[in-house]
């Protein structure tokens, strides 16, 4: 018989971002965060999905308990976020997102996604649903993947 996988979380937490109110500048900052986030996620196995609505960020974290833990360790201190809140911590069955670190920010042609969900009222209020912010980030994996033609691999 298979071996029961050893127990695997998800960790679903939101912060204000400290970053440049100007945009190229936080487009750097935002792409040495991801830099960072994907070498050392991969490194311990974990998956995960940013959102970033205005200065909000959203991130959920998927990976062995341990992994969750040392990771969001770290998460939680760095300065270029503040008010680091988590708002669900569980175990789950299976992982949902399949990159070591994605982030997607609010633009051009995501926003009807943004604006269904509506997490920003939630967010100020520093009341936001676990729920519905891992439903917009599985939305946008989607989309993204059959952006890039592969959705057939993930039904
Ligand atoms: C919003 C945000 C999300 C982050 N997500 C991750 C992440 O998923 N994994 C990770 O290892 N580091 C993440 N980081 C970076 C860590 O906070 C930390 O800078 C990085 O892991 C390097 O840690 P070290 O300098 O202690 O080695 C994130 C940082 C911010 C501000």
């Amino acid at each position: 018989m298979r071996q029961k996988r050893s127990s695997l979380v998800h960790l679903i937490y939101f912060s204000r971002l400290n970053l440049s109110a100007e945009p190229a500048v936080r487009a750097r900052e935002l792409g040495e965060i991801t830099r960072q986030a994907q070498k050392k996620n991969e490194f311990a196995v974990v998956t995960s999905f940013m959102i970033v609505e205005g200065n909000f960020a959203m991130q959920v974290l998927e990976g062995e308990r341990q992994s969750i833990h040392d990771t969001f360790q770290r998460i939680s201190v760095d300065q270029r976020h503040r008010e680091v809140q988590i708002i669900e911590w569980r175990e789950i069955t299976k992982r949902e997102f399949v990159t070591s670190f994605t982030c997607v920010s609010r633009n051009g042609t995501n926003d009807t996604h943004f604006n269904k969900a509506a997490l920003l009222p939630a967010l100020q209020r520093g009341t936001p649903r676990g729920a519905a912010i891992h439903a917009l980030a599985i939305t946008l994996q989607s989309e993204s993947m059959s952006r890039q033609g592969i959705d057939h691999l993930f039904v």
